[in-house]
């Protein structure tokens, strides 16, 4: 089983990286292949609506979108991590997660997904709230811990006073690991559930 993390923030060994990490430890633990992609240092520009995806299947910019697509089609779950700017996901990780999920068309039901974020102090919950959307428009199961996942620290390496956090995350790793398990056996067992034809209807008609 393999789970991609997402690091959004530009500080690749900020607390963003803190938090992922400590569910690192714990997916490896439970035997989970783990792989930590840093994009929030990357120049990732927003999607530009031109729409070529819809035939080509990928991105029509070629960057970290879609040499990461791979990765989230072959895995079982994904997790994101943000830094909280003005108590929202930072906007390099808010285009790379639009152009990611816009673009690619795999089927990504029942890929466990879960949102995890960094702050000084406010917007954790709305930042939280906002990454969630992403998995819950498609199908993605969304794993849940003891609390709303945030953790808490300004300066590089200050999450790691944070034991309520740490701890957070510790139990989120192991309800993921735990859910993408059940999913595998559930696959084989019981099958995906039955997908009708998507209707779309734009809100006019
Ligand atoms: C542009 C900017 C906006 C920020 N906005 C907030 C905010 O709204 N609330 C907050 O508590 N912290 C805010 N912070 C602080 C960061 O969320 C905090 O330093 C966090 O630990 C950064 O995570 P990182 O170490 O993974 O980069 C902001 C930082 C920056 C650079």
């Amino acid at each position: 089983m393999k789970v991609l993390m997402i690091n959004g923030s530009p500080r690749g060994n900020g607390n963003t990286f803190m938090a992922l990490n400590e569910m690192k430890n714990v997916f490896e633990a439970e035997g989970i292949e783990t792989q930590i992609l840093h994009i929030g240092n990357q120049d990732i520009r927003g999607c530009i609506a031109c729409g070529s995806c819809a035939t080509k299947g990928q991105c029509c910019f070629n960057d970290a979108v879609n040499e990461s697509a791979k990765l989230f089609e072959e895995a079982d779950g994904l997790v994101v991590g943000s830094p909280v700017y003005y108590a929202s996901a930072n906007a390099t990780l808010i285009a790379f997660l639009d152009r990611l999920f816009y673009s690619t068309h795999f089927d990504k039901t029942m890929k466990v997904g879960a949102a995890v974020a960094a702050a000084r102090r406010g917007g954790l919950t709305a930042t939280f709230d906002e990454l969630n959307k992403y998995f819950a428009i498609c199908g993605m199961p969304i794993a849940s811990g003891q609390y709303w996942n945030g953790i808490h620290g300004r300066a590089v390496g200050e999450a790691a006073q944070d034991e309520e956090g740490l701890q957070q995350m510790r139990t989120l790793a192991r309800n993921m690991a735990f859910l993408m398990k059940a999913i595998q056996l559930g696959k084989v067992q019981i099958g995906l559930p039955e997908r009708e034809q998507t209707v779309y209807t734009n809100m006019i008609r």
